[in-house]
């Protein structure tokens, strides 16, 4: 039985399908880790990270950011990449992207990722792990490229032609993961393919020359999706989603935008009633209260009840991020600094890497 997934690049829901049997081993292993990461925290090295092509939004805060920060406080060792390469997979611009490369140093931290203790860096600064690309490549053969569901899906999504950067973006991810030996890696389902073509690529690079890379571990996130204000996944574009960066205003706004129904009575149903329920869901993250408690609550006071509880809600969560983020935001000098020394810190553990590599290849000359 093929099981269902959902790829976060594809504008309507597709299909993923992976073995049983492979998501089972995933999910066993996934487990073991979660379990042993506040017993033996130094053993873990977690790499994670984004492709810059827009500011953060709850989705992004609530799936793994709040996640990754508290990774960084348990002492695991934490590493984000801001995947900028990854961008032109899948559009065919770098407009923007000095500026969403800023705003997701700034959004990092304003979230609580400090840079004392999470490395932050961009992977087109680091020629040396581009470099592991080469060796990598040799360790996979085409067909296991175009078997991902990942690529595929993502091949459909864009509507051209497969470049060879899409078709080989997982082995540039494993170099993301492996050229700093990350050994975990929070993943949704969706990337987990990926996360079984690094162990291989690792395990055939071991096996073939000396060891020399971990086989990193997927952290399956069981963190309920946030969904986006109309019940479908939270995504900046659908325009559902509340961007971290939103004043109140426009927070105010967006979810006075949102579609709900004519029933005047609010019940938490997320079949029959994905707007209104996705309101509830929303305020039930920001207050840590159920979403059948609110919906009792605001009872027959309908939907402009509801959104006012909401907006109100997301609004008092988001103020000590918005600050944090106004303040950093006028600090241009400093945010650079924090990605020019994760630039220096990642280029000198890349090379370390690549030094071993070239060892295990007899390639020192
Ligand atoms: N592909 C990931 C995404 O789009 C971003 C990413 C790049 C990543 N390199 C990584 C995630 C390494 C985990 C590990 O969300």
């Amino acid at each position: 039985m093929p099981r269902v997934m959902y790829s976060p690049f594809v504008k309507e829901r597709v299909f993923i399908s992976m073995s049983n049997d492979s998501y089972e081993a995933s999910r066993k292993r996934s487990d073991e880790v979660t379990a042993d990461l506040s017993v033996h925290p130094e053993k873990y090295l977690m790499l994670t990270g984004d492709r810059p092509t827009g500011r953060l939004h709850m989705g992004h805060y609530f799936g793994t950011i709040k996640e990754r920060v508290a990774l960084q406080n348990q002492g695991i060792t934490t590493r984000i990449v801001i995947a900028d390469y990854q961008v032109i997979t899948d559009r065919d611009t770098t407009e923007h992207i000095q500026d969403n490369v800023f705003n997701m140093v700034v959004d990092y931290m304003a979230c609580g990722i400090d840079p004392e203790k999470t490395l932050i860096f961009t992977h087109s600064a680091v020629p040396a792990l581009n470099q592991l690309m080469l060796p990598f490549l040799s360790l996979v053969s085409e067909s296991e490229l175009e078997r991902n569901p990942t690529v595929k899906a993502e091949m459909e999504a864009s509507g051209h032609a497969l470049t060879g950067l899409l078709l080989t973006y997982p082995v540039h991810q494993a170099c993301d993961i492996l050229f700093c030996k990350g050994n975990i890696v929070p993943v949704g389902k969706d990337q987990l393919p990926h996360i079984e073509i690094t162990r291989q690529i690792a395990r055939r690079f071991n096996e073939r020359y000396a060891p020399v890379f971990p086989e990193p571990i997927g952290l399956l996130n069981d963190a309920p999706e946030i969904p986006g204000l109309d019940g479908r996944k939270m995504s900046k574009s659908y325009g559902n989603a509340i961007s971290l960066a939103f004043t109140e205003e426009e927070t105010a706004k967006l979810i006075k935008k949102s579609k709900t129904d004519s029933e005047r009575m609010i019940t938490f149903d997320k079949e029959n009633r994905p707007g209104v329920s996705a309101l509830l869901t929303t305020a039930a993250l920001c207050t840590g209260r159920s979403e059948v408690e609110i919906a009792e609550e605001i009872g027959n006071d309908g939907a402009g009840a509801l959104k006012k509880y909401v907006t109100e809600s997301v609004n008092a969560y988001l103020a000590p991020i918005r600050e944090r983020r106004r303040e950093l935001s006028e600090q241009k000098s400093y945010v650079q600094e924090v990605l020019h020394e994760g630039n220096r810190l990642a280029n000198e553990i890349a090379n370390a890497t690549l030094d071993e590599v070239r060892e295990a290849m007899n390639m020192v000359y």
